[in-house]
């Protein structure tokens, strides 16, 4: 089978100076005296992952793990400091609650909006444009600010424009868990449909039972390091109790 996605040795840090050098003269004496001091947090640490085509995949990990870092790379938000990304085809990222909206605007406009963003011509959006309101259940809300909803409603939104083309790769950062039951069902039942279209996906969740009900493999970071890797039931039983 076709790799998709192809990491190897990907590390990321993020250099903040430690303090505030304000001025060149002081930087010279502080670079000369070796003095410069960055903070430097290593997010990612050699992380190397094939991903193939029509996989499901699930990542698991404590908050500040490296999971959307990860997953920003693999997006191309984020270039790696080391290592190399490959990614075959094209990407939906699901990634923050609302990136691509603007909050001052309607359901409506946001549906265009968002969906230009995505690369979506405006003759596309209008055709699908009852198919989002219905899949998102906000025909009521059509005229209203999205500033007012939950992160519910804004969660239902993002994934109906996002999931109304098949990507060869769709990416979902904690976006599921943020509806209601029967929402969390619709999209299962579209990222069913995906897979058995062949598109490859990539899930972050804290919902356990949603990575082993969806994922074919799991991958568990820890503190930016790939913990274990491999078996959904097997990660998953070692994740939820790592000292049995
Ligand atoms: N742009 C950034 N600048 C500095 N640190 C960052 C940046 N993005 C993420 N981090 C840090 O990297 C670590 C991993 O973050 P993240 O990938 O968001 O974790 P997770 O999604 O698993 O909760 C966190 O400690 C976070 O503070
Ligand atoms: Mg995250």
């Amino acid at each position: 089978m076709d790799t998709v996605i192809d990491i190897k040795n990907v590390s990321m840090r993020f250099n903040m100076p430690r303090e505030k050098i304000d001025n060149m003269k002081e930087f010279f004496i502080k670079f000369l005296k070796r003095q410069l001091d960055y903070e430097e947090f290593v997010a990612l640490s050699d992380i190397s992952l094939e991903v193939k085509r029509g996989e499901v995949v699930g990542i698991v990990g404590l908050n500040g793990s490296g999971k959307s870092t990860l997953l920003k790379i693999i997006s191309g938000i984020l270039s790696p400091s080391e290592g190399s990304c490959e990614v075959k085809g094209t990407i939906s990222p699901l990634i923050e609650l609302g990136a691509g909206f603007d909050f001052e605007l309607t359901t409506r406009e946001n549906i265009f909006l968002n969906g230009s963003v995505l690369g979506f011509e405006r003759a596309f959006i209008k055709e699908k444009y009852d198919e989002i309101l219905d899949f998102a259940e906000l025909r009521a809300f059509e005229n209203v600010a999205i500033k007012n909803f939950s992160s519910g409603m804004i969660a239902r939104l993002g994934f109906a424009i996002a999931t109304l083309v098949k990507p060869d790769i769709l990416i979902v950062d904690e976006i599921l868990a943020v509806g209601d039951y029967l929402f969390q069902q619709k999209c299962e039942q579209r990222i069913a449909d995906m897979m058995s279209g062949g598109t490859t996906v990539l899930i972050v969740s804290h919902a356990i039972e949603q990575i082993q009900r969806l994922c074919t493999r799991v991958v568990w970071l820890e503190g930016g390091r790939v913990r274990m890797i491999g078996d959904t039931l097997e990660v998953c039983n070692k994740y939820l109790a790592p000292n049995e």
